[in-house]
């Protein structure tokens, strides 16, 4: 769903940063080979992404769900010297594309990979993260936020990501729909959460920034 017509959207890319060329070429070569490149950040999410990271200017970032490694990059961007991201993916075929574009962005060494379940590598990681990108299963947004949440600061930001969902958080909810359910569930527990401060910026499909206190 575009919550903004299509007219509005391009003139908000066209008066933002504009997208590196290596992202493009990421992006094209996501829609040839890998199923449902919908899922990759674009453009305009892309460059907030990196400015949010820029202004934030992370030592350790964690990221929850690669795919091809589009906001992987847009993160990295923002940096400290010697700073380190780490994502996780579960799905092992994309290893080898996502490193392709980790070198070529400048960012390799930087990025750390990691394959496998989530909720099983973050317990594993101990690092405290000033910035943490949840990206992965909807139904399982809680639970990353929960096993993330013990590797931060106070300042830390987390950020999660399609959290309105094309629009389905106000729409009657099928029984059988149970990312929504989720969703809900999850957008209701960050507000309320008293461990941060939580605005729900309507990006895309919805970004929430979150500053743990
Ligand atoms: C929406 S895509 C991520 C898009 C990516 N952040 C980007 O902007 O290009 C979600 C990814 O999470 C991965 N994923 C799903 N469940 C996961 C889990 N439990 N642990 C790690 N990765 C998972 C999927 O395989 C998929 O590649």
């Amino acid at each position: 769903m575009h919550f903004l017509s299509p007219l509005l959207e391009n003139y908000i890319s066209d008066n933002s940063e504009a997208e590196p060329p290596l992202l493009t070429e990421l992006t094209r070569e996501t829609h040839l080979k890998v199923i449902q490149p919908r899922m990759i950040t674009g453009h305009f999410q892309g460059r907030v992404l990196s400015l949010l990271s820029k202004l934030i200017a992370p030592k350790n970032i964690l990221e929850i769900g690669t795919y091809t490694g589009y906001s992987a990059i847009c993160l990295a961007e923002g940096l400290q010297k010697g700073g380190e991201l780490h994502t996780i993916e579960i799905n092992e075929e994309l290893h080898q594309m996502q490193r392709k574009y980790f070198d070529k962005s400048g960012f390799g060494k930087q990025i750390i990979q990691h394959t496998g379940d989530a909720l099983d590598i973050i317990p594993s990681l101990d690092i405290c993260f000033d910035l943490v990108f949840i990206d992965a299963q909807k139904v399982n947004y809680d639970a990353y936020f929960e096993a993330v949440i013990q590797k931060t600061k106070s300042g830390s930001t987390i950020l999660s990501d399609n959290v309105l969902w094309s629009g389905k958080v106000v729409e009657p909810v099928a029984k059988s729909d149970k990312a929504t359910a989720a969703l809900l569930e999850y957008n209701a527990k960050l507000k309320n959460d008293e461990r941060v401060e939580t605005v729900l910026l309507p990006i895309r499909d919805g970004l929430t920034l979150s500053r743990v206190l």
